[in-house]
């Protein structure tokens, strides 16, 4: 279930049997040479999506811009600082929470936004805990390559030149969600190099066509849906347990 296309009446219905829900959430920034720029929120919502229809998961709209200060370099690429960003994750959150979910899942596309989803995350929390209250909600972040299964069989089809910014396992889920829009563009070196990430203009100085470590010509839409298969089941699996182990009700009187 899309909450995009669904009614309030729908959600107000879904509210009394399931208050749990999934964000995709990722960055519009560059991936390279081959890469699209939505890659980091299009690989979340091609999963969250795939679940929704294979089993019973209510997916919220994606959350499609992020903390990518490092990527401003390049043109295309939209970014929120951090403080904006943890800020806007507060808003979803309390927009959310007000109408009754309590299990709120981020579905990560974007290694640059964990730690200010982390920090909101605090930022929320805190507001209970300093008050002496328990929240009356629990959150999580999971980046999809993290999900059950799915970086072991992105080891197995990218044995070299996975890399970590615009890899063939990205590319591949891009590719295998939308082969129209598949992008065949030459590069050197076949591999990109590594290296730390600072500020913009020392990260395009550094990463010239902006892969790091990568060759997504390695991408293929045959992997791709092997990846997107894995990590539905992966999702399905690991919201289950969220769901299934958390208790965000008191046990006593004391809230
Ligand atoms: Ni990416």
């Amino acid at each position: 279930m899309l909450m995009a296309f669904s009614t309030w009446q729908e959600i107000d219905a879904r509210l009394a049997r399931s208050r749990a829900i999934v964000v995709p959430i990722g960055s519009n920034e560059q991936h390279g040479p081959t890469g699209l720029l939505g890659t980091d929120w299009l690989c979340p919502e091609i999963i969250a999506h795939r679940a929704s229809k294979a089993s019973d998961i209510l997916v919220a709209p994606t959350f499609n811009i992020g903390m990518a200060q490092h990527h401003l370099g390049f043109p295309g690429t939209i970014s929120l600082r951090p403080s904006t960003f943890q800020a806007a994750i507060g808003d979803w959150m309390g927009s959310l929470a007000g109408c009754g979910f309590d299990r709120i899942y981020f579905l990560n596309g974007h290694g640059g936004n964990t730690n200010s989803i982390e920090a909101a995350f605090s930022e929320i929390y805190a507001k209970f805990s300093f008050g002496g209250h328990r929240a009356p909600f629990l959150l999580k972040l999971r980046n999809w390559w993290d999900l059950p299964g799915v970086m072991a069989l992105a080891k197995n089809l990218f044995p070299t030149g996975h890399g970590s910014h615009a890899t063939p396992s990205e590319i591949a889920i891009t590719q295998a969600a939308y082969p129209e829009m598949v992008k065949s563009v030459a590069y050197a070196p076949q591999i990109a190099p590594e290296g730390p990430i600072y500020d913009a203009l020392d990260f395009r100085a550094r990463f010239p066509d902006g892969r790091i470590g990568s060759d997504p010509g390695l991408a293929t839409l045959e992997k791709g849906c092997q990846l997107i298969d894995a990590a539905v089941r992966g999702l399905v699996e690991d919201l289950g347990t969220f769901v299934a182990e958390a208790s965000p009700r008191p046990p006593s009187s004391v809230d």
